[in-house]
């Protein structure tokens, strides 16, 4: 049995891995517990270069904010957004536009309390903690309307939580739905996993398997039906590709040699 410790939210399942946990440990932070870990380690020995995987999805989503800020996007609804792992959606758009507004959307419970922690001296970011599934009502909770103006654009990110959706067609009608509440100018920011690829479909495979015995499962999908969730939006320049091939900043070994380590296809599109 795992011992609880103060910051722990009192309810919740300490022997039980979760993904946000899991991927806390994999880039290196505090907020886990013994299964987590367990579960990461299971993980690395399956696919060697899973921290890799992580470190490739948080810096995707540190350009792909980067990108949407310096075309003027000031909001961002970040959907099964994790631990605010530095840096956070918050702290990239606030460096280019200290006025920017976040919401970011989370399930887990000991991610919730964290951001709650960080974000409390934050005036322009909030958590909602609830199931991103739930659309309508994360689109009407007081944090989302006190923090987004909808008649603006607004960056919506599903980074690496998409593919926790298990039924493909409540996927699809989920991007389309938040999509379909913010103005034509605003941003589909999406990394999803992928076992399409001709290097490390089979250590996918595993994962996937893996992610079975946590608090929520995973799937892999095909490009092409990643690529379907961006249909009548405008691709951005390179267009959908390995998180680590999405505007690289410095030229990495992976990114040459290996790209579909990186495992999850990545694309920034905007709402004409
Ligand atoms: C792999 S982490 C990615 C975190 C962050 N978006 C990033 O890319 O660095 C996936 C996150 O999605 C969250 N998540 C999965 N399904 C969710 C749901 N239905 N509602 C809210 N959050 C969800 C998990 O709890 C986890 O924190």
């Amino acid at each position: 049995m795992s011992t609880q410790t103060s910051w722990v939210p009192p309810d919740i399942d300490v022997d039980r891995a979760s993904p946000a946990r899991v991927y806390d440990y994999l880039l290196g932070g505090a907020w886990n517990f013994d299964a987590d870990r367990q579960m990461a380690e299971a993980a690395i020995a399956r696919m060697p270069w899973v921290r890799d995987l992580a470190r490739y999805n948080r810096s995707f989503l540190s350009r792909a904010v980067r990108y949407c800020a310096e075309r003027g996007i000031s909001q961002f609804l970040d959907l099964g957004s994790g631990m605010p792992t530095s840096k956070s959606v918050h702290e990239m758009a606030m460096e280019i536009d200290p006025e920017s507004r976040v919401v970011y959307v989370e399930q887990e419970q000991v991610a919730v309390a964290h951001s709650e922690l960080i974000l409390a001296s934050v005036p322009g970011a909030g958590v909602l903690g609830a199931d991103m599934r739930a659309a309508q009502e994360v689109l009407a909770s007081p944090v989302t309307r006190e923090l987004l103006d909808f008649g603006e654009p607004v960056a919506v990110v599903m980074a690496s939580s998409l593919h926790y959706v298990l039924d493909a067609e409540e996927a699809a009608e989920l991007a389309r739905t938040y999509l379909a509440a913010v103005p034509a100018g605003s941003y589909l920011v999406l990394s999803h996993i992928t076992d399409d690829g001709a290097d490390g479909s089979a250590e996918v495979r595993e994962l996937v398997e893996l992610s079975r015995a946590t608090t929520s499962a995973g799937v892999a999908r095909s490009r092409a039906w990643i690529a379907s969730l961006f249909d009548g939006l405008d691709l951005v320049d390179p267009g959908l590709v390995y998180t680590s091939q999405w505007r690289p900043n410095t030229p990495l070994r992976l990114v040459t040699d290996m790209p579909a380590h990186a495992s999850l296809l990545a694309a920034v599109a905007r709402k004409p």
